[in-house]
């Protein structure tokens, strides 16, 4: 039980206070039971007899009763009510506190778990011998007794696994001593915001983008600029020419969320653009593990000759979210303020999860799950894309873009209220729909819908675009 002791004199006193004030507030009800005074004195460490005489107290208070045999019971409603929230007592003591409450609620819907078949685009896709490989390594981890604070840059292992695996993968050429590790592209976002542009710095960003990485900006302070996207991705010809803009966030190898990857011509012409400029280009990097047509998409970073990108990778989609762990590559002066900002916010990433991932990419297991996956997410893409075809092709238009863990479902021709419609009636049915219109800054944004795979297995994908074909039919025969 939550008291909250004054300080002022003796304890029995100060424990009938925090009664009486629990009792008043309603975090007691009338009728309830005070705890028996055995548990409350071990539960607070206090003597058996501070908690007999607090009670005694109270009664005579007529605050609560004594039932010979079954205990002490509070005898008064609530009169103070709720105690009013600490947002509504105080106002934004700082500007980052005025932004924070001013940035829009949050469109992102999060998982729910009453769908029968949610087609949510974030889930990850966890087996059982990823399961297992995990476990083994952590209870290693553990067993290796390494409790102590970790280093800020993140453990020195896991920074090399994670340069080689780039190197093998992803075409970016490192030093161990160029990869910070960090809790993942949110913090990397919010630190690397803090270290390179300051309160009305103009940032360019996707339009549609990642809403999570732009808020951090917005809270940060930052100007955001949004820059249209079209098949070859951000469209670098529309970005001012001035040297206004401070930094550009993008998702080249898989646009988040449209899908579109970028063109060499525009990669060029990005990379052109931040070096003219001494502008940054941040990478965000999240899912391009994933190509489903065997032709590996070079990190942007990776033909990058001015040192002007900044590659952001994180271990949420090709293991799991919850891990918060990802990295940041970047030149050696942003660096070293990128860790002294890391050591003032959290000191370091947990050193036995850090180690535990070291082991795992270094032991085959992180590349035998990444394989195994990929196969998976490959079956799991031409299932949900089979049954697109067969249910929902009269209204769905499919951009697949060979890539991740999503596509989009364009529903050309369809209003907002429509699609709205459509989520509520297949939310209903069980079906978990998410529209694309809010990931889009400028309005009026197109309608359609992005369709996650990773966390569904064939036969329920086969019987959700069965349903979303179904939901598709009667909201289109609805509307006139
Ligand atoms: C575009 C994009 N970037 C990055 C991430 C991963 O963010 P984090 O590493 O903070 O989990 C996601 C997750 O959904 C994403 O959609």
């Amino acid at each position: 039980m939550f008291l909250q002791f004054d300080g002022n004199g003796v304890l029995y006193a100060q424990l009938a206070r925090a009664l009486k004030r629990a009792i008043l507030h309603g975090q007691l009800k009338a009728g309830a039971a005070l705890p028996a005074t055995r548990v409350l004195a071990a539960e607070l460490g206090l003597s058996r007899n501070t908690v007999l005489t607090a009670y005694e107290m109270l009664c005579a208070e007529q605050l609560t009763v004594a039932r010979v045999g079954s205990g002490t019971f509070v005898a008064t409603p609530a009169v103070l009510g709720d105690r009013p929230s600490i947002k509504a007592q105080v106002p934004p003591q700082t500007r980052y506190a005025a932004r924070l409450r001013g940035l829009p609620a949050l469109t992102i819907r999060r998982v729910a778990h009453r769908l029968r078949y949610d087609l949510h685009y974030g889930e990850p896709l966890v087996d059982p011998p990823l399961v297992s490989a995990w476990r083994r390594e952590l209870s290693q981890a553990v067993g290796a007794r390494d409790w102590g604070y970790p280093p800020s840059i993140g453990l020195r292992v896991l920074r090399q696994a994670i340069s080689e695996y780039l190197a093998r993968r992803r075409g970016v050429v490192c030093d161990t001593d160029d990869v910070v590790i960090v809790s993942g592209t949110q913090q990397a976002v919010s630190l690397l915001a803090r270290v390179l542009i300051d309160e009305g710095s103009v940032v360019a960003i996707e339009d549609p983008g990642y809403e999570l990485a732009s808020r951090a900006l917005q809270a940060h302070g930052a100007r955001l600029l949004p820059v249209k996207v079209d098949a070859e991705g951000l469209r670098v010809e529309v970005l001012p020419r001035g040297s206004s803009v401070r930094m550009v966030l993008v998702t080249p190898s898989h646009q988040f969320p449209s899908g579109a990857v970028m063109s060499l011509a525009r990669r060029t012409a990005l990379l052109e653009y931040a070096a003219q400029r001494g502008c940054w280009v941040v990478e965000d990097d999240y899912d391009s593990e994933f190509r489903h047509d065997g032709v590996a998409i070079p990190a942007l970073r990776s033909i990058d000759a001015h040192d002007r990108v900044i590659y952001v990778g994180s271990f949420s989609k090709v293991l799991f979210p919850g891990l918060r762990l990802g990295y940041v590559v970047c030149p050696r002066g942003v660096r070293d303020d990128l860790v002294a900002a890391k050591l003032h916010d959290d000191l370091g990433c947990g050193s036995i999860e850090q180690a535990a991932l070291a082991e795992l990419i270094q032991s085959g297991a992180f590349d035998r799950h990444l394989r195994h996956a990929s196969a998976e997410l490959r079956r799991r893409r031409a299932t949900l894309l089979d049954g697109l075809r067969e249910h929902c092709s009269k209204h769905l238009v499919v951009n697949d873009s060979r890539a991740g863990m999503h596509v989009v479902g364009w529903l050309p021709g369809w209003t907002s209220r429509q699609v709205e419609a459509l989520a509520a009636h297949a939310a209903e049915r069980g079906l978990g729909l998410h529209p694309i219109a809010p990931h889009y800054r400028r309005q009026p944004a197109p309608q359609g819908l992005l369709l996650g795979y990773a966390a569904l297995s064939a036969k329920q994908l086969r019987a959700a675009t069965a349903l979303l074909g179904e939901c598709l039919g009667k909201i289109a025969d609805q509307t006139p």
